[in-house]
């Protein structure tokens, strides 16, 4: 698909006023996306598991305005208002108004909140953006008078999502999605994610995923700033390549339900992200003592139990312990007894994998 069969036809319905509510989950990456181009488009494909209860609730109520004009909304998060929200939201509508000619004729109250702590180092890009850009094609599809299928709802507002947050697009369905052009994964685009179309083993079904809330401060770096520091980075193209590499890897793999190479992949994955940045320039060190502390642990328990548990990071300090379901309760009493003091206040999230987005039709109002 290309970018102009996202452009609606014109309206044909009138609708003056509205509200519209999805939830929509954060996603974790197992091939991670590091580095992109002009309009989002990212320099290699990554894959993610879409995760079940780390999630944004958005509610968007929209009015008719007497005439189109600039943008017009506010944005409350936890029912208090955030006019420090407003300019990542006018530059998302900005990159997305030509594929929503709407958002000009209407005013906008977006009320949103996340289901994991607010100071937590979570990254609520994803789940944020993905929730917002599922209540804009939930409005849209009022306006329009053809019906417009499932399919094309994802696609677009994944297309969407992407414009607001590139990981965000990889959240709205599950439970594995690839983004990215590649060779590995042939419906695979730079514009939208996509379900991963291959078999995958029941190990990976229901594939645990807890949160060690190791650092819960702001962002160091930023992900804008981040991937800017892969522009002539000396090592950027062979990282490019080792990502379309390493998804073709991750196949048989998936498939077979081999543990031990998803483990040494998936983390090689997210040391590689960390080295990208060590190695930039300015360079950076987002992990914090106790990331490199907990991550000695579970080598050695991976060592001394033979069970399957690893690890990855995102461009930050906080680690995502991964392993399969059937292993859950020893790993659980591993994270309780020897991680969980390497975290702030002790707090961990236990999610696991889900299977994306759902439309609200009871409105929670926040
Ligand atoms: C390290 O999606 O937050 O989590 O497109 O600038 O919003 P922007 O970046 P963002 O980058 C996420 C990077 C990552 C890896 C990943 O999720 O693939």
């Amino acid at each position: 698909m290309t970018e102009q069969q996202f452009i609606p036809q014109p309206y044909s319905k009138t609708v003056s006023e509205g509200r519209v509510s999805w939830e929509s989950p954060s996603n974790i990456a197992l091939v991670k996306y590091w580095g992109k181009k002009k309009n989002q488009i990212p320099e290699n494909p990554s894959i993610s598991f879409t995760l079940s209860k780390c999630k944004t609730i958005t509610t968007v109520t929209f009015n008719k305005k007497v005439s189109a004009g600039d943008f017009d909304f506010e944005v409350f998060l936890d029912g208090e208002h955030k006019p420090d929200f407003q300019p990542k939201i006018e530059t998302f509508f900005n990159r997305v108004v030509e594929y929503l000619p709407f958002l000009k004729n209407y005013s906008f109250k977006i009320e949103t909140t996340n289901t994991f702590p607010h100071s937590s180092g979570i990254a609520s890009s994803a789940s944020g953006m993905s929730a917002l850009a599922l209540c804009l094609m939930s409005i849209e599809k009022q306006l329009l008078s053809e019906e417009i299928s499932e399919a094309f709802f994802y696609t677009k507002a994944s297309f969407l999502a992407r414009l607001g947050s590139g990981s965000a697009c990889r959240s709205l369905e599950g439970d594995l999605i690839v983004w990215g052009a590649n060779t590995t994964v042939q419906d695979g685009s730079d514009l939208f994610g996509v379900k991963y179309p291959f078999p995958v083993h029941e190990h990976f079904k229901g594939y645990q995923d807890t949160i060690l809330l190791v650092d819960k401060g702001e962002k160091q770096v930023s992900s804008t700033v981040g991937h800017n520091l892969m522009y002539g980075h000396p090592f950027a193209a062979e990282r490019f390549k080792q990502a379309h590499a390493n998804l073709e890897a991750l196949k048989p793999v998936l498939e077979s339900g081999d543990l031990d190479a998803f483990i040494a992949l998936v983390e090689s994955e997210a040391l590689t992200l960390h080295a990208m940045m060590m190695t930039s320039m300015p360079y950076f060190i987002l992990m914090k003592p106790n990331t490199l502390e907990v991550i000695n642990k579970i080598w050695a328990f991976r060592k001394t139990t033979g069970l399957h548990v690893g690890f990855t990071l995102d461009a930050g300090a906080n680690v995502h312990v991964l392993y399969p379901k059937h292993e859950q309760e020893a790993v659980l009493d591993f994270i309780k007894s020897e991680l969980a003091k390497y975290c702030q206040n002790d707090q961990f999230i236990c999610d696991e994998v889900g299977f994306g987005a759902q439309e609200l039709t009871e409105c929670k109002l926040i």
